[in-house]
């Protein structure tokens, strides 16, 4: 049972797209994920953990289902040992190894973790309640969801989405939540892999002398720049990589009403954040080192709800490089060049230096001639 601690609060850490192989053991990159998650433990000291989905690259379990559970609880040691439990979710990475029953199975039966399908059979959509901190009564809801792969028709769109019977069953149980808490929608926070469409609503078109800090749209957006709208805070370094089709399931959260915040993996540079009618929607980009990432902008995100009013959250984000940690996997370059901010501050830099340098030279030149 999840409650609320004894001081009111409930502390949620998200990891996301960690992207880890199962040749973890003596890797660098490794050993810099587990550095920060261990660096993040110690300060915000969770009463969860949630993994965001793509965790491992190919979550191949149907083999050797015993070695993918070793391999989890490796990637997860420094949540496990301090006895935080652990939601997951599945990314499409998870789906990817075509073994979803067995992954799903396996993330559920190591202790302290959970993954389960509540709802439309065979998707890992589940929910779990916080409850007040004497266990009496359920304050707050959080909702894992499967938002499954790649779209079947490419046409229609690259990456899936959740489904209009996963969002029947959302509904359904949503209603029976609000009945629970006396007609009133039960708080409720979203944690999901692939974004929801609405998502580009924090984003507008970029003008023309914008363009060079700009990012080019996913999919059907392709050849579209984008740059974040008014009211945006966070990072933009790609194209956020949402389908094109809407299924409705940010209108199903409207309806509902309780829903206050979504968050999101799957982009990996991407951790901006802002409102879209009323609701908090939060891109987090990976928390690892193994898939592309900008080097010690690795991050974490930690979400607060507060018992008193379970409508309202505080969250932030930490980066690698805030926590004071030292890479040992990023080279030279890329300990100081991690995004494209700070790329774009170098290369002015050293366009500025070549090009003193090079006048210089030339007076120089023209000097000894004469
Ligand atoms: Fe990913
Ligand atoms: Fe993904």
């Amino acid at each position: 049972m999840l409650k609320f601690n004894s001081n009111g609060r409930f502390g949620i850490l998200l990891f996301g797209d960690l992207h880890e192989y199962f040749d973890y053991a003596d890797s660098a990159k490794f050993k810099d994920m587990q550095k920060l998650m261990n660096a993040a433990l110690d300060m915000y000291r969770p009463d969860l953990c949630v993994l965001l989905g793509d965790t491992f690259n190919t979550a191949n379990c149907k083999d050797d289902p015993e070695g993918f559970k070793r391999g989890v609880k490796d990637i997860c040691a420094p949540i496990l040992s301090r006895n935080i439990p652990v939601c997951a979710i599945m990314g499409n990475h998870e789906h990817d190894a075509g073994c979803d029953a067995e992954v799903i199975k396996a993330y559920g039966e190591i202790e302290n973790m959970t993954m389960r399908c509540d709802g439309v059979p065979g998707k890992a959509d589940y929910r779990e309640l916080i409850y007040s901190h004497d266990g009496k009564k359920p304050l707050a809801c959080l909702w894992f969801l499967d938002s499954n792969n790649l779209c079947d028709d490419p046409n229609i769109s690259v990456y899936d989405w959740v489904h209009e019977d996963q969002i029947e069953w959302f509904e359904k149980e949503s209603a029976a939540l609000k009945e629970l808490n006396g007609g009133n929608p039960m708080p409720s926070y979203i944690f999901q892999h692939i974004p929801v469409p609405e998502e580009y609503k924090l984003l507008r078109k970029a003008k023309l002398p914008e363009l060079p800090w700009s990012v080019e749209g996913f999919g059907k957006r392709k050849g579209t720049h984008y740059v974040k709208a008014r009211g945006t805070v966070g990072y933009l370094g790609e194209g956020p990589a949402a389908p094109d089709y809407n299924s409705g399931q940010f209108d199903a959260w409207k309806r509902a009403g309780g829903v206050k915040a979504a968050f999101f993996g799957h982009d990996h540079l991407n951790d901006f954040s802002g409102f879209v009618d009323g609701i908090f929607l939060a891109q987090h980009k990976t928390a690892g080192f193994r898939a592309y990432t900008d080097g010690c902008h690795s991050c974490v995100r930690y979400v607060e709800l507060s018992e008193r009013n379970p409508l309202r959250f505080r969250q932030e984000l930490r980066h690698f490089k805030e926590f004071g940690l030292k890479s040992e996997s990023l080279g030279p370059i890329f300990k100081k060049i991690t995004d494209r901010e700070s790329m774009a501050f170098h290369a002015a830099g050293y366009g500025i230096s070549a090009l003193v340098s090079a006048g210089a030279l030339a007076y120089f030149i023209k000097k000894l001639r004469k």
